[in-house]
């Protein structure tokens, strides 16, 4: 049994510290060195740790951080704290006109950078190595029995979660990042076809056992999130349940989620609440403990889905959980949507 327990409005700090007003000659003074302008083209491309910057720049530690001060403080990097981690990232979503107009410069005339070629290749082998783990943990299990389940969460709990929010006819149906498939034998009740994704082969294997007999409306692809291996508006609903703190970079696989999506579709998303447990970094290949409502609302909104539900739900174990349902917007007038289209939003 869960309960939901506050809308997100109710809750949220905002997930990055906000920066202060801009002061123009700060910024100014930040940009004007080639280390800085190298920080800010990588942070722009998505959140890094002290240690992978390091791995990156090939630069002490020390030296990196004196860098980030400077750029924190003039607004131009925001920090994360991730237990006892930090993540760093360009401020692109900035409200002051002076960072978000610098910023967008630099972002376009990134290849121009100190650098450029030789970095963004650094960049693509952490993020590589990121995706490389978390495969060779899912590939590693053999037997859905192995499956491992977060041991401060009942596995039954977040399915509910997920099966409460879905429509009755979820029509040709994503499931993003299937794992053993154990939400498979429910969706299948209620999709005409179910589409389930995942990177790990041995994840897939196994989720075509649990399917079972009916696994012919299922179709099994392998694949990465970040890249779905799916067509444009191929599918009417969506989910992603536990998933996306698995991944180097959720929003784009939202923004994946949302190419695959008709227009009208829905996506339903079921994941952990912030916490501070570094322990399911190993013990679950975790990348992110767990998510701020405000993080994946404002990634939703930005894609372009309507909220219809955002929740936090908590039940007898210690780890809460998120939950979203949106929907993708309809580019054209109502009067041109299709029929089937008319399905409610409960
Ligand atoms: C915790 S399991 C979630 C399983 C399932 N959604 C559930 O709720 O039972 C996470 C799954 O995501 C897959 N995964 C992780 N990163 C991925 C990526 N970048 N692309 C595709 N699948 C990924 C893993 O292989 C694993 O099977």
């Amino acid at each position: 049994m869960y309960h939901a327990a506050a809308y997100f409005s109710e809750v949220s700090p905002t997930p990055f510290r906000q920066s202060l007003m801009a002061d123009a000659l700060k910024v100014y003074k930040a940009l004007a060195d080639a280390t800085r302008l190298r920080l800010v083209r990588l942070l722009g491309r998505g959140g890094l740790s002290v240690n992978e910057i390091i791995e990156v720049l090939q630069m002490g530690q020390s030296r990196i951080s004196r860098h980030l001060k400077i750029l924190a403080e003039a607004g131009l990097v925001k920090s994360r704290r991730e237990g006892t981690w930090s993540y760093y990232q360009a401020d692109q979503e900035s409200e002051d006109p002076l960072l978000a107009e610098v910023l967008a410069l630099l972002q376009r005339h990134e290849q121009e950078l100190p650098g450029a070629e030789a970095d963004l290749q650094a960049l693509e082998g952490v993020v590589e190595r990121r995706k490389a783990r978390t495969r060779r943990f899912f590939d590693s299990i053999r037997d859905p029995r192995e499956f491992p389940q977060h041991q401060s969460l009942d596995g039954a709990f977040y399915r509910q979660a997920v099966l409460a929010l879905l429509p009755q006819e979820c029509g040709v149906t994503l499931d993003l990042g299937t794992g053993v498939g154990l939400l498979l034998p429910a969706l299948q009740e209620r999709a005409t076809r179910v589409i389930a994704v995942d990177s790990s082969t041995a994840m897939l294997d196994l989720a075509r056992q649990t399917a079972g007999l009916q696994g012919g409306r299922c179709e099994f692809r392998l694949g990465d999130l970040e890249h779905l291996p799916v067509a444009d508006g191929e599918v009417d609903t969506a989910v992603a349940c536990m998933v996306l703190h698995h991944l180097s970079d959720p929003s784009k696989a939202l923004a994946e989620a949302h190419r695959a999506l008709r227009e009208g579709g829905e996506l339903v998303i079921v994941d952990l609440h912030q916490h501070q447990d570094e322990s399911l970094r190993q013990s679950m290949a975790d990348l992110w403990l767990g998510f701020r409502p405000d993080e994946v609302k404002g990634w939703l909104r930005k894609l372009g889905f309507e909220l219809a539900e955002a929740r936090i739900v908590s039940g007898t174990d210690p780890l809460k959980l998120i939950t979203f349902r949106g929907r993708k917007s309809w580019r054209r007038t109502p009067a041109a949507k299709p029929a089937k289209a008319k399905r409610t939003i409960r």
